[in-house]
């Protein structure tokens, strides 16, 4: 195949099977009569969070990335921060951190899109290496995973190998691979409390989330020891914020992330993953409800549940908003960007997030109890 740099040379096994040519560009895809009969039922399902008008500009590509995937036997996994013409009409699974990773490990397609951050299709590729696995814009990245490096690890490794190390998923494979098990905010209490069992201690080291850790400190007797890395989304929301949401919405339940201060946990009503604050929304049913995390996902949980008002004093995540249907389109069209792990690095990095996933299910939910007295967490010396 000629290298054209309009068309870089696919990575994946379908190079110069000539896929990519056979579809048009996005900007030549066009809405059509075709195009509105088979996107009306998706349309009928956003309708309350997508404008209208801009429904002639997404059905075009949301009707050719759902022909594409079919074509490519691809799969879009897409977490809640994705945009609701997204997340609704084009993710074939959607969820948290935690039901991403295992999803991809159960995934039988040949390629899987992550629409998603970086670090959420390196998880796929650590798990399922035989896949391709690509992310649709090479910018998604994370303030979290950016925050520590592999080197750091080692650094940690070295000043305390009496503690066992764990790594929230929200960071590369170099540093998974030097970790004893990975968590995510669903499963992170759990996660410690197990690691410090096995280990025969009284502490743990959680990184590279300050505040994740501070609030994991505050749920569990084990120790937490941890770094200074934080969430550029949930580290801007305040306790004084939350306040003046309360004093305007008394009755309205506010939910956060543990990413956010702990100080934010304590003045909410609940508290847990993307995926448990879904969750608690649908089995709570409030008539009003205040979601203390990234934009899109009171878009999307507003869609599953009509009978609930959102309030909506979001940050937005500049690193997941670097995909769009477009760039999923090229992702699909192109093969386009392959992500790739070290096959040493990704063997290592698989037994810790393998770790998490084999621990058995916790009776506790996943959720932290916001009222439980905040808990100071050190930061590692090295
Ligand atoms: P969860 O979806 O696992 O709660 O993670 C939130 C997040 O910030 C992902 O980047
Ligand atoms: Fe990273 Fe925060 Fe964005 Fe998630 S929301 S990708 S943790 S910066």
């Amino acid at each position: 195949m000629k290298s054209n740099p309009d068309h870089p040379t696919p990575t994946s096994r379908f190079a110069g099977r000539g896929h990519a040519s056979a579809w048009p560009e996005a900007r030549e895809l066009g809405y059509d009569e075709g195009v509105r009969a088979r996107t009306e039922h998706l349309l009928e399902r956003v309708a309350d969070v997508v404008p209208q008008a801009e429904w002639p500009l997404h059905a075009p590509l949301i009707d050719a990335i759902n022909r594409l995937k079919v074509e490519r036997n691809a799969v879009i996994l897409a977490h809640n921060y994705m945009t609701p013409e997204i997340f609704h009409c084009v993710g074939d699974a959607t969820g948290d951190s935690l039901k991403l990773a295992q999803l991809a490990a159960e995934s039988d397609a040949d390629i899987i899109v992550q629409a998603g951050v970086h670090f959420m299709a390196e998880t796929a590729k650590i798990l399922a290496p035989e896949k391709t696995v690509l992310v649709p814009d090479l910018r998604a990245g994370c303030s979290l995973a950016a925050s520590i490096t592999g080197a750091d690890v080692r650094r940690i490794r070295q000043a305390y190998p009496a503690y066992p190390i764990v790594t929230y998923v929200n960071t590369s494979a170099e540093v998974k691979a030097e970790s004893d098990i990975c968590c995510t905010s669903s499963n992170a209490v759990q996660v410690v409390e197990a690691v410090a069992g096995q280990w025969g201690t009284d502490t743990a080291i959680l990184i590279p989330d300050e505040y994740l850790a501070k609030n994991v400190a505050s749920q569990t007797a084990v120790r937490i020891l941890t770094w200074k890395g934080a969430c550029e989304v949930h580290e801007r929301f305040t306790a004084e914020e939350i306040a003046q949401l309360r004093s305007e919405h008394p009755d309205a339940m506010i939910i956060t992330h543990p990413e956010c201060p702990p100080d934010v946990l304590k003045a909410a009503d609940f508290a847990g993953s993307t995926g448990a604050m879904a969750a608690f929304v649908r089995d709570q049913a409030p008539k009003t409800a205040i979601l203390i995390t990234e934009c899109s996902m009171s878009d999307n949980v507003a869609v599953e549940n009509p009978g609930t008002r959102f309030i909506r004093p979001c940050n937005l995540c500049p690193h997941m908003k670097t995909i769009s249907l477009a760039g999923i389109y090229e992702s699909l069209r192109r093969l386009q960007f392959e992500v790739n792990v070290d096959p040493d690095v990704a063997r290592r990095a698989r037994s810790s997030v393998q770790a998490m996933l084999d621990l058995p299910g916790s009776e506790k939910p996943p959720a932290f109890d916001t009222r439980r007295p905040i808990t100071a967490a050190d930061y590692v010396a090295v």
